[in-house]
Formats: C-alpha cells, structure tokens, sequence
C-alpha cells in the first residue's frame, strides 16, 4: 500500500487554490493515485454547519468565537476524514488549513498568532500537512478576479484593503518559518506553470518522477 500524503493549498481569496487543487488531482488520479479532495471550513457535515456561519452570519461573529468555529471545523473534519484516508494511503489534496486560521484569524482579526496556531494544534492533535502550497498574489490583483467572478463576497472577502494586506503578509512569514513545508508560488504566472511547480513538488514527496507513476 502506498504511503498517504497531505497536500494543503494556502493563500488569499481569489489566488487560484481551487484551480491548482483541481489540476493536482486530476494528474495524482492519471497517476493511479486514489485522492481525497476536501476544504476548510467544510469537507464533512459538520463542517459545512460551521460554514454557513463563519461565511455568510449575517451580523458580527466576535473574533474568538470565529477563531473557535474554524478550530471545531478543524477538529471535526481531521478526525473523521483526513487522518483515516491518509491512514488508507490515499492523498488528500484540502483547500486551506491551520495557516489560514494564523493568517485571517490571527493577522486579519488581531489575535495571537501563537495562541490561534496552538488552538488549532490541539483541535487537530498536532496534524501538519506534508507540503502547503502557498499561491501568493497581491490583494488589488486577486479583488480584480474576485470582480470578474461575479460572484457576491462572504463574510472575510468583504473585508478592507488593509485586512487583505496583513492576511497575505501573514501567509508569507508562516511559509519563512517552515521553508520545508511550504512552497511558495507567485499566483500571477500562467496556471499550467504554476500547475508544473505543484507536480513537480509533490512528486518529490512522493519519491517518483513527475511523468511516473505516482
Ligand atoms: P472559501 O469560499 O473556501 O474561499 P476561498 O475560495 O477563498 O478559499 O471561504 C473560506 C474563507 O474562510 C476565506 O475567506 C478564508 C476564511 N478562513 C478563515 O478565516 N480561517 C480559516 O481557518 C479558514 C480555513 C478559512
């Protein structure tokens, strides 16, 4: 049986994560690779009550309790989905994790970072990912694809300019931190470029050659 492996995608709203998650699942299932695809906050029933909330409350969360809400999602969803997959060897490619509650909750919101990072370490018994994807993009770039979506903002990419500044300069402290984990991507390069630099790491943590079998 094949080792599991953990692949979490980091960064702002509208920095591509769902399209380069996407993208790595297809590759890891060409490669014969059995792939989980989940996300955070959802990715399980419970999860997806926490959602609704911490997305689209209408009215003020208070920073602690929404700090408290992504750490139950968290603890819920890697209890009973990501830690039994990776135990079965499959790969779970998961749209955002602990770093976003560091980076929104943390830098975004004023709290401890410490304390937020040592919350969520608890809600997950420690669980780490083996490689984070973080695709960096300036704020004013990622609100001009959030524009062209379309699409009506939840709670946190309604938020100001300055919040979005600070969330992104948090992902990158977070990335200096732990250079082994992360691997930092300018999120502006050609999706098939950055789709490459994706393979070509994961296939590293797997220990096969990116046009192998993974
Ligand atoms: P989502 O619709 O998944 O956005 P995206 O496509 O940008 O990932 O919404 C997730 C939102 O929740 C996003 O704005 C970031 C925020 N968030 C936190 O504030 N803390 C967290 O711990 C997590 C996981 C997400």
């Amino acid at each position: 049986m094949p080792a599991g492996l953990w692949v979490t995608f980091e960064g702002g709203d509208g920095s591509g994560k769902t399209t380069q998650a996407a993208l790595l699942e297809s590759w890891l299932r060409e490669c014969g690779r059995t792939v989980v695809r989940t996300r955070e906050p959802g990715g399980t029933d419970v999860g997806n009550l926490v959602r609704d909330i911490v997305l689209h409350h209408r009215g003020e969360v208070a920073p602690r309790a929404e700090a408290l809400l992504y750490a139950a999602d968290r603890a819920h969803h890697v209890a009973t989905l990501v830690r039994p997959a990776l135990a079965r060897g499959d790969v779970v490619i998961q749209d955002r994790y602990l770093d976003s509650s560091v980076a929104y909750q943390g830098a975004g919101r004023v709290l401890d970072a410490g304390e937020i990072r040592d919350l969520s370490l608890w809600a997950a018994e420690g669980a780490l990912p083996d490689v984070t994807v973080l695709l960096d993009l300036d704020p004013a770039s990622a609100r001009r694809r959030l524009d062209a979506a379309d699409k009506p903002f939840d709670r946190l990419e309604a938020e100001k300019a300055e919040f979005h500044e600070r969330v992104r300069g948090a992902f990158l402290d977070l990335a200096d931190a732990e250079p082994d984990r992360f691997l930092v991507l300018d999120a502006s390069l050609p999706v098939e470029h950055l789709a490459a630099a994706v393979r070509a790491r994961v296939a590293l943590a797997l220990g096969v050659s990116v046009g192998g079998t993974a």
